[in-house]
């Protein structure tokens, strides 16, 4: 890939000749052309930058050196029939969110060039020159302002940079990263396991020294959904805040929150439980505070909870969990799929359903669930969202047990 910078600081950018894009730059991954806007200014005093037009504070950066700059850049592209143009990207917080998804639809292109904007921007008519030219997009870091757009440019060719083949020597921890499937990335830890920080002893998660990969793998992805939730709940899957659920605050719930599970499942697990006349036991009814905490490590639970502003807030009215079955890591168990008697018929339950399926880790080729066998009207709810019954034993007397592949 070739990139182009012009900025009125190219030192700004020497960083890209360091670590792992300087090597792909001496390996001829990555070619870097760093071009000083000012060489493009032709007064006494290679001026960039005038007062706006219609008054206003700061300064703004002229049209006819950057029109010649990117012209220059252009007209050192291929010659003849291999002819190409870059793809502008200028840095601004105005433009569109740089995401990992943009990162890798950008390190498709064979040439990507920079225009790195300072003072209050670049003159307007220079994008539209730049657009008669070449693809234009205006791409923004995150919503705060930086002084100029070179080190956004650093980010943006360091997070590109890293996604063309040979750069990462470990393909496959470009695949394990935060962003990359939508959620953020599991703590990880190293030895020694036992660490005495001056006194505080502190342990790496016993999971991780157990040698049992499925239990692993379970709980890395029950830490990343958990993080998604606490510190980015906006990038948790789109069935979380769309439909019946939009109004109401979903979170994955955390031990606080189990003593309101354990009403709201006796509530709804109820009537099961007289219909069984005692002749089995119905798991969610048999369960106390500590198991229902004890759950919430097992499974990664979603509450769904009234907002602050409606009436009742905060109170808990409807649930699902789901996680990846113990010793086989293909099958993701969804359960405990609870609405609040008064908020029923409503397409809740089919809601929460999708978006316990949805929480499945790419590797879960089919869902998995278990409700009662005189349930007859979960069975119907079921059957229609595409479950059918599994092969082999239920998984306790009483049950039926259900699956679904993934599409
Ligand atoms: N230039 C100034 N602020 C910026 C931002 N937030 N992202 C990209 N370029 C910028």
């Amino acid at each position: 890939m070739r990139v182009d910078v012009v900025s009125i600081f190219p030192d700004y950018l020497a960083p890209l000749e360091l670590s792992l894009l300087g090597k792909a730059r001496r390996d001829g991954i990555l070619e870097v052309r760093v071009h000083d806007l000012r060489d493009f200014a032709h007064d006494r005093h290679r001026s960039v930058d005038d007062s706006p037009l219609g008054g206003g504070a700061g300064m703004v950066m002229k049209p006819e050196p950057w029109a010649e700059a990117l012209d220059a850049v252009v007209a050192s592209g291929p010659p003849g029939r291999d002819a190409a143009v870059p793809h502008l990207i200028v840095p601004g917080p105005g433009g569109v969110p740089f995401t990992q998804a943009l990162a890798r639809t950008l390190a498709q292109e064979q040439w990507l060039a920079f225009a790195c904007g300072r003072y209050e921007g670049i003159d307007e008519r220079v994008y539209d020159h730049a657009a008669a030219r070449m693809p234009v997009t205006v791409v923004s870091l995150g919503d705060y302002v930086l002084n100029g757009g070179e080190v956004a440019v650093l980010a943006m060719v360091e997070a590109v940079g890293r996604l063309l083949p040979g750069v990462v020597g470990n393909a496959e921890s470009l695949v394990e990263e935060s962003h990359e499937d939508g959620l953020l990335e599991y703590p990880v830890y190293t030895r020694p396991a036992s660490w005495d920080d001056a006194g505080t002893v502190r342990e790496v998660p016993a999971v991780l020294l157990s040698g049992d990969h499925g239990a692993i793998a379970a709980w890395r992805h029950a830490q990343r959904l958990e993080r998604t939730a606490s510190r980015r709940p906006d990038l948790l899957p789109l069935s979380a805040t769309t439909g019946a659920l939009a109004d109401l605050d979903v979170q994955v719930a955390t031990p606080a929150d189990a003593a309101e599970l354990l009403v709201l499942q006796r509530a709804c697990w109820v009537r099961e439980g007289l219909a069984a006349q005692g002749r089995w036991l119905v798991p969610p009814l048999a369960e106390e505070h500590a198991d229902v905490v004890a759950g919430l490590h097992d499974w990664t639970t979603c509450a769904v909870r009234v907002p602050s502003a409606h009436a009742s807030p905060g109170r808990l009215v409807a649930s699902v969990r789901g996680r990846g079955h113990p010793g086989d890591d293909t099958r993701w168990e969804v359960g405990r799929l609870m609405v609040a008697p008064d908020l029923r018929g409503r397409g809740l339950g089919r809601e929460l359903l999708a978006l316990a399926e949805s929480l499945a880790p790419a590797r879960a080729t089919h869902v998995w669930l278990t409700t009662g066998v005189l349930e007859e009207g979960n069975q119907r709810f079921y059957r229609r969202a595409g479950y059918r019954p599994a092969p082999g034993e239920p998984t306790y007397p009483g049950a039926v047990d259900l699956s679904k592949r993934r599409r």
